[in-house]
């Protein structure tokens, strides 16, 4: 209790409000088990950390549990949940003729199970290039190069739709991204980023979500800031948001200028954050209030 009340003063000091209405609450104690059109499906929102937090947590938590009962409810029901509009808008574009010679994602790929699997161990260093690559790099490289188009970018609607769709074909997989062999430097400067300290409230990533989790701040409950569950629908937006937007959002909130989605350090913090989630559920598309 002593722990917390210090937590609360640090926070409330560095957000320079009042003290008043900072509490904190466990992370609620409730299971992801989803209805959809293929039956049931229960998912691993906590978990043992993995071995390379031991040291600062026990146990980690999707967002998922942090949310009020009416947001959590709206992700046990493929029907209830918004983002199931923006997969099937997903479908539709993998199965057109859009690229230059009339090329479908699907006339290469088949169906978008063929990339079951994927979202769990993204971002990851690819064998071929070196290169440390997201989702949406993949995507991309295939539109401009295997299908003549322009890049379509990381905030479009092409792109969160196709992001969707593919994070649907891992849900309830496990995440495991790998970080080490070559992914070894990527998950280091990841590393780094999270605990640095940005802008005027002098905060880092850890300041909130590792010190903090559990607090309320201006009626948010705190969570871990996993993306396990990412991308996301958000209420507030009434739309689907991408992990590296999510931490454009995070970064404006401390009043420092913030990378840009796509930088190098904003993918290599993808990384990271990504293997703090190590042995939770991919959650597809989960939707945050
Ligand atoms: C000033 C406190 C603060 C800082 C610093 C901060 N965040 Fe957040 N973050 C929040 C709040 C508040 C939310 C919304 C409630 C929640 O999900 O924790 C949030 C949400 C998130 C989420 C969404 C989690 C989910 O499941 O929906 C992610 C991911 C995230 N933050 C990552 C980061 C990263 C990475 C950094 C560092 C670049 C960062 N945050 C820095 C306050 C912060
Ligand atoms: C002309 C054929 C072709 C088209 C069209 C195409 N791709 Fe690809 N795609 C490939 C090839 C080849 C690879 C690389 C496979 C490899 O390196 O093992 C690839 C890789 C990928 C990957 C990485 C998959 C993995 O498991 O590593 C993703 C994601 C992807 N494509 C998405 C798309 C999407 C979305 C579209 C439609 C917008 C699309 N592709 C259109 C041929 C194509």
């Amino acid at each position: 209790m002593r722990e917390h009340m210090i937590k609360t003063l640090v926070a409330s000091a560095a957000f320079g409000l009042a003290l008043t209405g900072m509490a904190y609450a466990e992370p609620v104690d409730d299971k992801l088990v989803i209805e959809g059109e293929e039956g049931t499906l229960e998912l691993v929102t906590s978990t043992k950390a993995p071995d390379h937090l031991q040291e600062v947590m026990d146990t980690i938590y999707s967002g998922w549990h942090y949310r009020e009962d009416d947001t959590r409810a709206m992700q046990k029901d493929d029907f209830d949940n918004p983002a199931m509009v923006f997969v099937d808008r997903g479908r539709d574009l993998w199965n057109k003729a859009i690229g230059k010679n009339s090329e479908s994602c699907a006339g290469c790929h088949n169906g978008p199970e063929s990339m079951k699997g994927l979202r769990a161990v993204t971002p990851r260093v690819d064998a071929k290039t070196g290169k440390l690559m997201t989702i949406e790099n993949y995507v991309d490289a295939c539109v401009t190069e295997r299908m003549g188009l322009e890049a379509w970018g990381w905030t479009g609607d092409k792109m969160k739709d196709t992001l969707a769709l593919i994070s649907m074909q891992s849900r309830g997989e496990v995440v495991n991204v790998a970080i080490d062999g070559p992914a070894a430097p990527f998950w280091e400067k990841g590393k780094e980023i999270y605990y640095t300290r940005f802008g005027q409230l002098e905060m880092s990533c850890a300041s909130c979500h590792e010190e903090n989790q559990g607090l309320f701040i201006r009626s948010d409950h705190l969570s871990q800031g996993q993306i396990n569950g990412f991308p996301t629908y958000r209420l507030k937006d009434a739309g689907i948001l991408s992990a590296q937007q999510r931490f454009v959002g995070c970064v404006r909130d401390t009043r420092a200028e913030t990378f840009k989605p796509n930088s190098d350090e904003f993918k290599a913090l993808e990384l990271y954050v990504a293997s703090r989630g190590n042995g939770l559920s991919v959650e597809g598309v989960s939707v945050r209030h």
